[in-house]
């Protein structure tokens, strides 16, 4: 094929021809991109497009038409939408799984009150609806935003589109000034084959499942393909509020009913797990005649003063859980076992299997665990499966629970093929290798490699971009794979250098497959972006073995800046090490930098001793010292409101609380920006001490420590 016609060899009809083409073509593109989520062309031939535009519209600039695709630089919504900070987060549910979770559940809400067995304590039970949640935010009555969850702190602005579902009132009377709606937006199943079939018939893509199609249909940035798809929505709960809408769960919810919303039929009240059980039940035989997706049934205590006493842990509220529905079921045949070496460098085998519908999806790969899980045999040596072992070639029972990843329950041995062996399991690095150890306690087996195992630095970087850590748009899994591979990063820190390395010169990142001028530079805008960055996130991103999210707020809450954190890490690795044989208590006397990192609350010594070795260990230090020499490291601040008079202060608890149980108190005053800490030291700001304290109330006074009785503490913190 000829190439094109040089700009300066043209004639101004070719010119207008080619205009013509071109504006359709960068039209259809743009359409593809934003609208359908399925891009059509790569970045660097729709650059390509674009730049040879402007070149002939700069030679002909008589022949530019007036829908020309140049006009629109900039304003191509290729930034996706506008991100929106939720006022009061957007919460996950923790778990239950069968009748004696949902029992365990209604016992810790119980005893994080102090309250008894028999005392009455309501719960609501509705269906857990397999959608995506969305807030709603209404001001004096009128809709004013809708954002889906995100990561539960930042979600999306899809406010255009939710005011073309029908479901979604556009006002309010009778409403609260300041009123968020948060429920689920979802697809009805008739509504989703029918709009399969649509979508088939047209050429377009089709869906796997409804949840899919309503994300899908939601997160379009042109409002009216949202509008031309049939989304529903649920009213099951709030974010902020100006007046509280009731005084109970039920009521609330039959509040948000009389405004307009739609809300579930199936919501009942029960008096306690058996009732809890009993409506699980029924909800469950009806399943299947509802019309939509649902994945279990939610629990909630109804009193909403109990609801704010019980609080929040990290990610989830202590006053509700999901009882998630049993999982799917179905065999199929375990077509070879893969070994794949995450970052901790641990071997995960992995069950490539002939593709199965389980339940709705088709699943062709699940877990196996580790080693003694393939044959047959559980942490403690006991038996598993009876003892049958899983091997290449056999029949497998596949199962799959809501989003995990699914996983191989039995094997049918009478199917078992002729020559089948047992798995062997590499005493190796499949990736580099090294020798892949099990240590003592550990049910996985690790490649010892380190850095120079190709696995754990790319799962590494992986993780390293990842949402919760350092999140740079448009740096995801498959792009640092890519950047790994051809030798431009191997590191976090040279994500920070890309810019200097590939930014101009001989090799540019935006000549590469799959880039191109705006998507480089969008890259480079986005790194730039994360120099930043909190210092939760930083300890979160190193990917130490065992410091996990929660774990880098803890860390990062108590030192406050990442001096102080690497200050102390450094000291304890200086320390003589703690042996599990010697006498604890003298150990940590002479290890005190080591003891004060373990007496934080939420660390452990598992924790500890992770990141102290990994801290401490050469080549892992050099790199990390690396990459903060490219980051400015946000340090945290006293959490929440800095108005709570004991923000930052280390609080102890002793003696017999009355007024509420050791774990409210504990979780209230963290909830306050205090630290709570299990002894007292010179350290200590105040000791709240109640009937029968003893020597830590002594130690208190010897350290002239404030000691405060629980009336005394409730009054402090009244109205934080
Ligand atoms: S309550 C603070 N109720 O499940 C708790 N969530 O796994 C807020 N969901 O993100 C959630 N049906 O998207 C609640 N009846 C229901 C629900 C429900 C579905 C979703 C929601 C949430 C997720 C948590």
């Amino acid at each position: 094929m000829p190439g094109p016609t040089p700009i300066d060899k043209l004639d101004e009809d070719a010119a207008r021809r080619e205009l013509a083409d071109l504006s359709q073509n960068i039209h259809r593109a743009n359409e593809a991109y934003h609208g359908q989520d399925a891009p059509e062309i790569t970045d660097a031939d729709y650059d390509a497009l674009k730049r040879r535009l402007a070149g002939i519209e700069a030679r002909f600039p008589g022949l530019k038409r007036p829908d020309s695709p140049s006009d629109q630089v900039g304003a191509a919504p290729s930034e996706g939408f506008a991100k929106v900070r939720h006022e009061v987060r957007m919460l996950s549910l923790s778990n239950a799984f069968d009748a004696q979770d949902v029992r365990d559940f209604d016992d810790t809400v119980r005893r994080y009150l102090g309250l008894g067995a028999d005392a009455p304590l309501a719960y609501t039970a509705e269906p857990k609806i397999d959608g995506l949640s969305l807030s709603l935010r209404y001001e004096g009555g009128r809709l004013v935003q809708a954002a889906t969850r995100g990561d539960g702190e930042t979600g999306e602005n899809v406010t255009r589109n939710a005011l073309t579902v029908d479901d979604i009132p556009q006002t309010l009377t009778g409403a609260p000034d300041v009123l968020e709606v948060r429920g689920e937006v979802y697809m009805s199943h008739a509504d989703f084959a029918a709009l399969n079939e649509r979508q088939a018939a047209a050429g377009g893509k089709t869906f796997a499942n409804p949840r899919n199609a309503a994300a899908g249909s939601l997160r379009q940035l042109d409002p009216e393909i949202t509008r031309s798809r049939p989304l529903r929505f649920f009213a099951y709960a709030w974010g902020a509020l100006s007046d509280a809408l009731a005084e109970t769960q039920m009521d609330a919810i039959k509040r948000l009913g009389d405004l307009g919303f739609q809300i579930n039929p199936l919501t009942t009240l029960c008096d306690g797990p058996d009732e809890m059980l009993a409506q699980y039940a029924r909800i469950e035989t009806g399943r299947a005649g509802l019309g939509y997706d649902i994945d279990g049934v939610v629990y909630k205590v109804n009193d909403l003063a109990l609801q704010r006493r019980l609080g929040f842990r990290s990610t989830t509220p202590r006053w509700a859980t999901a009882h998630k529905f049993a999982a799917e079921l179905a065999w199929t045949r375990l077509e070879r076992i893969e070994i794949q070496v995450g970052r901790t460098g641990a071997l995960s085998p992995v069950a490539r299997l002939t593709p199965v519908n389980v339940g709705g999806v088709m699943v062709s790969n699940a877990t196996l665990h580790n080693e003694d899980y393939i044959a047959g045999r559980d942490a403690r040596g006991q038996p598993i499966r009876e003892g049958r072992d899983i091997r290449e070639g056999d029949l497998v029972q596949v199962y799959r629970a809501g989003d995990v990843i699914p996983k191989i329950a039995d094997v049918d041995l009478s199917q078992r093929p002729g020559g089948a062996q047992p798995f062997a399991f590499p005493q190796t690095c499949p990736e580099c290798g090294s020798e892949a150890i099990r240590e003592e306690g550990d049910a996985v087996r690790r490649c010892t490699g380190g850095l120079i195992c190709p696995a754990q630095a790319v799962e590494k970087l992986k993780h390293f971009v990842s949402r919760a850590a350092f999140d740079i748009e448009g740096l995801g899994a498959k792009q640092v794979e890519q950047f790994y591979q051809d030798g431009w990063i191997k590191e976090p820190a040279d994500i920070f250098t890309l810019k200097d390395r590939y930014g101009s010169g001989m090799q540019q990142l935006k000549n590469r497959e799959g880039w191109g001028e705006k998507s480089a530079e969008n890259l480079f805008a986005a790194i730039e972006e994360k120099r930043r960055i909190p210092l939760n996130r930083l300890i979160f991103a190193l990917g130490i073995r065992h410091v996990g999210e929660v774990a880098g707020q803890v860390l990062a809450r108590h030192f406050g800046s990442w001096d102080a954190l690497t200050a102390a890490v450094d000291a304890a690795a200086a320390e003589p090490i703690l042996n599990a044989l010697e006498d604890r208590k003298a150990a940590l006397a002479a290890s005190p930098h080591y003891a004060e990192i373990l007496g934080i609350d939420g660390v452990g010594e598992t924790l500890a001793r992770s990141l102290i070795a990994t801290m401490d260990q050469e080549a892992e230090r050099a790199s990390i010292d690396r990459l903060a020499a490219h980051l400015t490291v946000e340090d945290v601040a006293a959490p929440q409101d800095s108005a709570s008079p004991v923000v930052g202060k280390t609080v102890v608890f002793t003696g017999t609380l009355e007024k509420m149980t050791r774990a409210e108190a504990k979780a209230r005053a963290e909830a306050l920006g205090a630290k709570v800490s299990g002894s007292v030291s010179a350290k200590t700001d105040l000791l709240v001490a109640g009937p029968g304290a003893g020597s830590k109330a002594k130690k208190a006074a010897e350290l002239g420590v404030e000691t405060i009785d629980e009336d005394a503490w409730l009054a402090l913190i009244a109205d934080a």
